[in-house]
Formats: structure tokens, C-alpha cells, sequence
């Protein structure tokens, strides 16, 4: 035994020094909400990053077992097993390193994100306190709608069980991230999968803000008024875009849980230890007077968020953006403190 101990500790160093190291960890990932249009795809994504070593896939519906048992399937490493029912949350979340909540209700045509409030806000509360009780060290990627007064429900439910560390909660706004890379690299030429565009503010309407300006490699010729004026209107009402397409159906679920498993693949790059994982999310933050929560660049790691990083230099119409969108984040997150405080 003395023997084996050497050996472990010798290479030890090695180990950390292997670039490959990354993907020698695995983590214990939840997802809540399993059986939905997003947690369906977003399970099968999760079963494929290589991060992922223990796959529980919870949702109220009994079709969690079913999605369970067909994702296991697909030759991954990533051992899957289906939770349902309030009974089985605690043995889902029994030693998460991150969990993914996508459960709640999606918008109609002609609902805004502020109308699923009164369903969704319960269901985050609730969700979030069972992994207050059960996992209080997980990081929580909070994508149930609307974002924007979800997450600060989630804060004081977690400062409610005396567990509350903001590095670990996040507001799941990659989808924004995403359709500005697609929409500015169609319109203007550039490799979506590498175009830098950032996306603050919030995830509603005007509330979500694209900083064109700072868009790196920078189109050539760059963006008129009238062509930047179009591009923030179309990433703001991405998600509308799609609702109304699925004409009742639905909103935004592929694309949606593309988005949350390369955001959830990114929080476990740094939850393992790798540098400068820089990603956007809605956080606890001081950037903009009036909102406690506000999305922006940040650095993950370890620890989940390492660092929110500043706006960096807006443009005039930016900055007339950010504004315009304060007054109702800063109602948003009100409603979503008023909510926690009033019904925990
Ligand atoms: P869906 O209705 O297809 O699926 C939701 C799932 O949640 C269902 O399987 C349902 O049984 C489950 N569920 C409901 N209450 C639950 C509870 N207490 N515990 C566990 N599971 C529960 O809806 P979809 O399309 O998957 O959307 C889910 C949420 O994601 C919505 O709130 C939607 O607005 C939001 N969303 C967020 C986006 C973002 O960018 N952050 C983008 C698109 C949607």
C-alpha cells in the first residue's frame, strides 16, 4: 500500500501537467425538467460531454424514467438513471456538481417571458430548495423563464437556507450569446463559432442588449446605424421568432438546449480546473446601479463564477440601450425578490 501511495503521489504532478487531464475528471450533473422539449435534447447532449460522469435526469412526469433509459443508450461514459416525482429529487440530486433547470412552462404566441411568471416562479422556488438541502455545493444553471426574476428567486432561496454563494448561481443567457454569433455572422460575413459578440443585460426583450461595437473579428465597413438598429431588434426577439413559428407548440428547444450544454460543458471546464473559461450569464452583480443581477462576460473556474468582468466601451446607441433596459430589469429581479421573500 505504501508502494501504490508513492506511486499516486509521484505522478500526481504529471497529472496536473497533462493537457489532457481535462477530461480525466467527471462530474455528477442533474437536469430538472427532463422530459420537456428542452431537457429532452439537452440530456442526450449532456450524456455526450465528456465531462459528465453520473447523468440524472429528474422531471414530475413518469416519462423521465423513458428518456432516461433511451439516452443511456448512446455510448458515452456518463452512467444515466430517470427520477419522478418529488419522492426521487433528493436521490437526483444526491451529490451534484452542477445542476440544469429547465422545468416550467413555455411561452405562447403573444406571451411575453413576464406571463409565465406566476407557474414558473413556485416551481424554481421549490426546485431550488430541494438543492439547497440536498446539494448546497452544486452550481445551478437557471434557465426556466423568465430569467430575468428567476434567478434572484433562486438567490434568496439559497440565502434563505443559509447556503447562498453567488459564484455558483447563474442565469442560463447563452441562446442570446448564440443568435447574435448566427445572426451578425449571416448579415455580415465571419465564422460563427468563433465571432465574439457580447450580450448583457438581462433575457427579455429589451432587457437583452448586444454589444455590436465590441463584435471581434469587427466586420469590415462595420455596422450602420439602420444595420444595427435591425441586428439588436432580431436578437432581442430571437425567442419570439421561434414561438411564433411553432404557432402554439412552443418556444425555443433545440437551439435552447445547444445553448445550455455548451454552457454547461464550459462550467465544468472550470469547475475542473481549466484557465480563462470566459462565458455570459446572468449573475449576481454590481456593473449597473440598480440591478443586483445583470448579465455580462465572466470568467469561470473553479469555484463557478471567478470573475465578472466590466461592459468594456459602448457605443452611443449601446449605451442609450442599457439605459432603457434598466428600469424593468430592475423591476424584474424587485418581482423576483418580492415573490422568494414573500412565500419562503
Ligand atoms: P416543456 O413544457 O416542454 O418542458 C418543461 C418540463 O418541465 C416538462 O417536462 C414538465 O413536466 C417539467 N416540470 C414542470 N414542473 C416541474 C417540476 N416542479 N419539477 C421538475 N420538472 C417539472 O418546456 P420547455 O420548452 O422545455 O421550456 C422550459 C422552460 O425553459 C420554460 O420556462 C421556457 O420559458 C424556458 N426557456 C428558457 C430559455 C432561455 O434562454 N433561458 C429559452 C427557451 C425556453
Amino acid at each position: 500500500n505504501r508502494r501504490v501511495a508513492k506511486l499516486a503521489a509521484h505522478l500526481q504532478p504529471q497529472i496536473r501537467r497533462d493537457p489532457t487531464a481535462a477530461h480525466k475528471a467527471g462530474f455528477t450533473v442533474a437536469v430538472l425538467g427532463a422530459a420537456g422539449g428542452i431537457g429532452q435534447p439537452l440530456s442526450l447532449l449532456l450524456k455526450r460531454c465528456p465531462l459528465v460522469a453520473d447523468l440524472r435526469l429528474y422531471d414530475v412526469v413518469p416519462l423521465a424514467a423513458g428518456v432516461a433509459a433511451d439516452v443511456s443508450h448512446v455510448n458515452s461514459r456518463a452512467d444515466t438513471r430517470g427520477f419522478h416525482g418529488p419522492s426521487q429529487l433528493p436521490l437526483a440530486l444526491e451529490g451534484c456538481d452542477l445542476v440544469v433547470i429547465p422545468a416550467g412552462v413555455p411561452r405562447k404566441p403573444g406571451m411575453t417571458r413576464d406571463d409565465l411568471f406566476n407557474i414558473n416562479a413556485g416551481i424554481v422556488r421549490d426546485l431550488v430548495a430541494a438543492c439547497a438541502k440536498t446539494c448546497p455545493n452544486a452550481v445551478l444553471n437557471v434557465i426556466s423563464n423568465p430569467v430575468n426574476s428567476t434567478v434572484p428567486i433562486a438567490a434568496e432561496v439559497l440565502k434563505d437556507a443559509g447556503v447562498y454563494d453567488p459564484r455558483r448561481l447563474m442565469g442560463v443567457t447563452h441562446l442570446d450569446v448564440m443568435r447574435a454569433r448566427t445572426f451578425v455572422s449571416r448579415s455580415k460575413g465571419g465564422d460563427p463559432n468563433t465571432i465574439d459578440i457580447p450580450v448583457v443585460g438581462g433575457h427579455a426583450g429589451v432587457t437583452i442588449l448586444p454589444l455590436l461595437s465590441q463584435t471581434r473579428p469587427f466586420p469590415k465597413g462595420g455596422f450602420t446605424a439602420e444595420e444595427a438598429r435591425a441586428l439588436t431588434h432580431r436578437i432581442q426577439n430571437g425567442g419570439t421568432e421561434v414561438v411564433d413559428a411553432k404557432a402554439g407548440a412552443g418556444s425555443a428547444t433545440l437551439s435552447m438546449a445547444a445553448a445550455a450544454a455548451e454552457f454547461a460543458h464550459s462550467v465544468l471546464r472550470g469547475l475542473n480546473g481549466e484557465r480563462n473559461v470566459l462565458e455570459h450569464a446572468f449573475v449576481e452583480s454590481r456593473l449597473v446601479p440598480g440591478c443586483a443581477f445583470f448579465a455580462s462576460k465572466v470568467r469561470l473556474g473553479r469555484v463557478g463564477v471567478e470573475k465578472v468582468l466590466g461592459l468594456g466601451k459602448l457605443s452611443d446607441a449601446e449605451a442609450a440601450g442599457l439605459k432603457a433596459l434598466t428600469p424593468e430589469l430592475s423591476a424584474s429581479i424587485r418581482k423576483g425578490f418580492d415573490f422568494a421573500r414573500a412565500s419562503i
